[in-house]
């Protein structure tokens, strides 16, 4: 087996910028040629999500029946945590059973890393509070360069809650390792300027920053995250950041737009927005399955690095 930096994928930055491309062109290969269901032959993977998903739960065990995993199921309602067993005591006990690899989501920012902490497997944050996402920017990534041939020179807008969004916050860490040039865009109470740092700008002027961008992610409103008193009125938020038939306009002939799902048509965008043929909402979808293929791949086998 080639050696891998790390044993989870918590956040992008588990993996080298070496890894992550060898990541994205192992995706590649596989949504080219398919994959035999032999890599992960007889490896039990748990999918493990404590919060509502339709776009990861689903592909996550459609990437995991093509690589051949033994995939387990699990409600964890009716798990033993709610009799007070702790999350060390549930990994330990998962790993003695013979799972090797977790797919975890949960609403609290951290639980991914706590259970990395006690399982002796591999665990694959699928999403952890306002924390982190990170399958989702590798198929963001993905869904990017198969527009663009590559990361260099491009210009990437992310629109909205991105104080709530562990879309972004991966993203950011995702694109800043490749080179790409990211402004963030939003009001102060969902995007505070201290979210600025070295490649990553701030604007709250979504209409001066459209016509510069190659790509537009649209982010809605976290409402299970937020707390109330930071809630723009819904009049000023569309206003001032919904991305609409008039700011489409704008955007670039070759510009896409890019979102994560689920959306709320007519907050964040418009109907226009979705069925504009610049929308990619298709090809990101498509494209988490090959991505977590890759990253299932990558942690157990060490297929994506090159030897
Ligand atoms: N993008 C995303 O994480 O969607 P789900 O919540 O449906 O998994």
């Amino acid at each position: 087996m080639r050696t891998v930096s790390a044993r989870n994928l918590l956040d992008v930055d588990d993996v080298t910028r070496t890894e992550l491309s060898a990541l994205l062109d192992r995706a590649a290969a596989f949504k080219r040629d398919g994959a035999t269901r032999s890599l992960l032959a007889g490896i039990p993977v748990l999918n493990l999500f404590f919060e509502a998903s339709t776009r990861t739960a689903t592909s996550f065990t459609l990437a995991e029946q093509r690589v051949g995993a033994d995939i387990i199921s699990f409600a964890p309602g009716t798990s033993s945590l709610g009799k007070g067993e702790t999350i060390a005591d549930t990994a330990l006990t998962l790993h003695g059973i013979g799972v090797r690899v977790i797919v975890v989501r949960h609403p609290e920012s951290g639980f991914a890393r706590r259970l990395a902490d006690a399982f002796e497997g591999h665990v694959i944050n699928a999403g952890d509070g306002a924390h982190a996402h990170p399958t989702q920017a590798l198929l963001d990534l993905m869904t990017l360069r198969d527009e663009f041939g590559g990361f260099d020179g491009l210009r990437v807008a992310i629109v909205g809650d991105i104080r709530h969004s562990r879309v972004a916050r991966s993203n950011i860490v995702g694109m800043t390792m490749l080179g790409i040039d990211v402004t963030l865009v939003g009001p102060p109470t969902l995007l505070p300027a201290a979210m600025a740092r070295a490649g990553v700008r701030v604007s709250r002027d979504l209409d001066a920053v459209l016509p510069e961008v190659d790509a537009v992610m649209m982010l809605r409103i976290q409402h299970e995250r937020i707390d109330s008193s930071l809630l723009p009125a819904l009049d000023d938020y569309t206003r001032n950041y919904q991305l609409n038939r008039s700011r489409l306009r704008a955007l670039k002939a070759k510009s896409v737009i890019l979102h994560p799902g689920p959306y709320n048509r007519g907050i964040e965008l418009t109907d226009d927005a979705l069925a504009d043929p610049r929308s990619r909402y298709k090809a990101q979808v498509e494209n988490g399955v090959f991505v977590r293929m890759a990253v299932l791949d990558h942690l157990v086998n060490g297929a994506a690095v090159p030897a």
